[in-house]
């Protein structure tokens, strides 16, 4: 942090006008008897909000007179806190470049470039004219529409040195420009198009989701089965992506940009038809079902670790169980409407099977095939 120091120009005195001090009493009394200190921030922001967007020491004075605080405990806290200015800002604008990892990556210095020619070489000094100053801070919370500025209480971000110039000539013109980004695009939604959460029906109203059961923790690794009736050992190994099989990162171009609250529309439009009646009446369909076969007890007194299905944690092995389903070969025997039978059956837990393909899992299971490692792999994946 740079050394922050009182302007070597002060005024010769500081007060209040009448409504910020009936303002200031009252923030005053907020605190309980004896913590009246505690209202300094408050004042002093208030203190820069009536004096033009600076701090002076006859202010700093009179507000430590004002809490019954010591000079130097104002002063402490005005110039720890960076939010306080000490000299004055340009009557127009005081811009606040954002200079902080993500705003430097995206091209914060080409910003800093246009305040050095346009308002001054060096930061926290007035243009020729006193219309304007300029300083460097820390991430003023818009990463993600880097780089970004912050003029008074506003933010302008996505810029670029030309769009930048347009929100300068803006304050210089008296009719600053709408804030936020600069570039079409809508607060901070995907600058191009969607990449993510892009299936339609997942914003209908009469989607439901099932909770997410953590998976229980691995078994212990089993022997392989022999070679012959194992599938091939990479078969259930998550598939790591490599240069090669990583789908291509797509760079936003401007034109895609500017289509940005079109795809947004779009997506709106799918999943309002989603929602529509047809197709409420198409979900609302009932699913044919038919009852499996079901045992009082497990075979043989001992059931199959069931657990070892990927998707089944100890609660769905007990709702299985008191079903009366204990094995792989009993799972891997059903058909669709039986499927869906238990389905039905699994409150909480609704389109957990199909979607984790348990039939296809438990015939591989049911054949002795257990995974090489233990450790995270479950059959289907
Ligand atoms: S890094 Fe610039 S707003 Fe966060």
């Amino acid at each position: 942090m740079s050394v922050r120091r009182l302007d070597p120009v002060q005024p010769d005195n500081f007060a209040f006008t009448p409504a910020n001090l009936v303002w200031a009493k009252e923030t005053i009394n907020k605190y309980p008897e004896g913590k009246q200190a505690s209202a300094v921030i408050p004042l002093l922001w208030r203190v820069q909000e009536q004096n033009e967007g600076w701090v002076s020491r006859p202010a700093m004075e009179y507000v430590a007179d004002m809490l019954g605080m010591s000079f130097i405990r104002v002063y402490e806290v005005a110039t720890f806190y960076t939010m306080f200015q000490l000299s004055p800002v340009g009557k127009k604008a005081h811009v606040q470049v954002c200079g902080t990892t993500p705003c430097m990556l995206m091209g914060a210095e080409d910003l800093k470039k246009v305040c050095q020619r346009r308002i001054h070489a060096e930061p926290h000094h007035l243009s020729a004219n006193g219309d304007f100053s300029w300083e460097e801070v820390e991430c003023l919370g818009a990463c993600v529409n880097a780089p970004m500025v912050q003029i008074w209480s506003d933010t302008y971000e996505d810029l670029t040195p030309e769009s930048f110039e347009k929100v300068l000539d803006g304050f210089a013109k008296g009719q600053p420009v709408k804030p936020g980004p600069q570039n079409g695009r809508q607060l901070s939604a995907p600058a191009g198009e969607l990449t993510s959460l892009t299936d339609a029906s997942i914003y209908s109203k009469d989607r439901t989701f099932t909770r997410i059961e953590t998976p229980p923790p691995a078994p212990p690794a089993a022997p392989a089965a022999p070679a012959a009736s194992a599938p091939p050992s990479n078969a259930a190994k998550p598939v790591t992506a490599t240069p090669e099989t990583a789908p291509a990162v797509k760079s936003p171009s401007p034109e895609k940009t500017a289509e940005a609250p079109a795809a947004l529309a779009k997506i709106e439009a799918k999943a309002k038809a989603a929602a529509s009646p047809e197709n409420a009446a198409e979900r609302a369909a009932p699913r044919a079902e038919s009852k499996p076969e079901l045992l009082k007890e497990p075979k043989a007194g001992k059931g199959d670790d069931l657990k070892l299905i990927w998707g089944v944690g100890p609660k769905l092995e007990q709702m299985l169980h008191e079903m009366g389903v204990w094995h792989f070969d009993q799972i891997a025997a059903w058909n669709e409407p039986e499927l869906n039978w238990v389905d039905q059956r699994l409150e909480g837990f609704h389109g957990r099977a199909e979607r984790d393909k348990w039939i296809e899992q438990a015939k591989k299971l049911a054949t002795g095939w257990r995974p090489d490692n233990a450790v995270g792999e479950k059959p289907g994946k």
